[in-house]
């Protein structure tokens, strides 16, 4: 677990004290929120590294209790199957708390979904504009709801739509086109502005 460096700036994302922020989560989940290319698996891993806690994907697991891909769960079962799997994985997971849990991109869009977080976890809104967006989801063909002849169109849609539910996530964070640590490092000092009040990021 990473101390507060001697000699940092207050206000860095290094003065942080890390075991104090993570006693204060207590149980709950730093839940990752946001479209499909936002970050939420990547820069989730390392926040979880960061802090010391486990990292679950619930995708991944998702996968895991089909035993197939979510390409496949959309292909065989359809949207509305895999969205109330995907509801009942998420509510299992915040049952294991504290950790840094990424979900999907349309999870968040379940009222149901939203409940169990508030109760269990603590939302982070990885913001990220649409430009930055499809550079990275053009890398990979991984995702069933932008395999049609307009993924552009569909994710300007999916933004619109998804926006303003994302809002509602507890706290927002700019995932801008810099390296992932900087990210990190913006959510350490969001979470601990959060936990501490602003400007208490070091108080033990
Ligand atoms: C979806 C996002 C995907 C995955 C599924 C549906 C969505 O997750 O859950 O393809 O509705 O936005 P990522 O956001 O991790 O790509």
């Amino acid at each position: 677990m990473q101390m507060p460096e001697k000699g940092a700036d207050a206000g860095s994302a290094d003065a942080v004290d890390l075991e104090h922020l993570v006693s204060a989560l207590g149980a709950r989940s730093i839940v990752l929120v946001g479209i499909m290319g936002c970050g939420k698996s990547t820069v989730g891993k390392r926040l979880a590294s960061r802090l010391g806690l486990e990292f679950v994907d619930a995708d991944s697991e998702i996968e895991r209790a089909a035993n197939m891909t979510v390409s496949e769960i959309f292909a065989e079962h359809g949207e509305p199957y895999f969205r109330s799997g995907e509801e009942r994985v998420i509510a299992r997971l915040l049952q294991e708390g504290p950790q840094v849990l990424a979900t999907g991109g349309g999870a968040f869009m379940s009222e149901t979904t939203r409940d169990e977080i508030n109760a269990n976890g603590l939302s982070i809104w990885l913001k990220v504009d649409f430009d930055t967006v499809m550079a990275r989801v053009r890398r990979r063909s991984t995702r069933p709801l932008l395999r049609n002849p307009d993924p552009e169109g569909t994710m300007r849609k999916l933004m619109a739509d998804r926006e303003p539910v994302y809002a509602k996530a507890k706290l927002t964070v700019t995932s801008k086109d810099v390296p992932h640590e900087a990210v990190v490092d913006e959510i350490v000092l969001t979470l601990a502005d959060h936990l501490f009040g602003p400007g208490q990021s070091n108080v033990s």
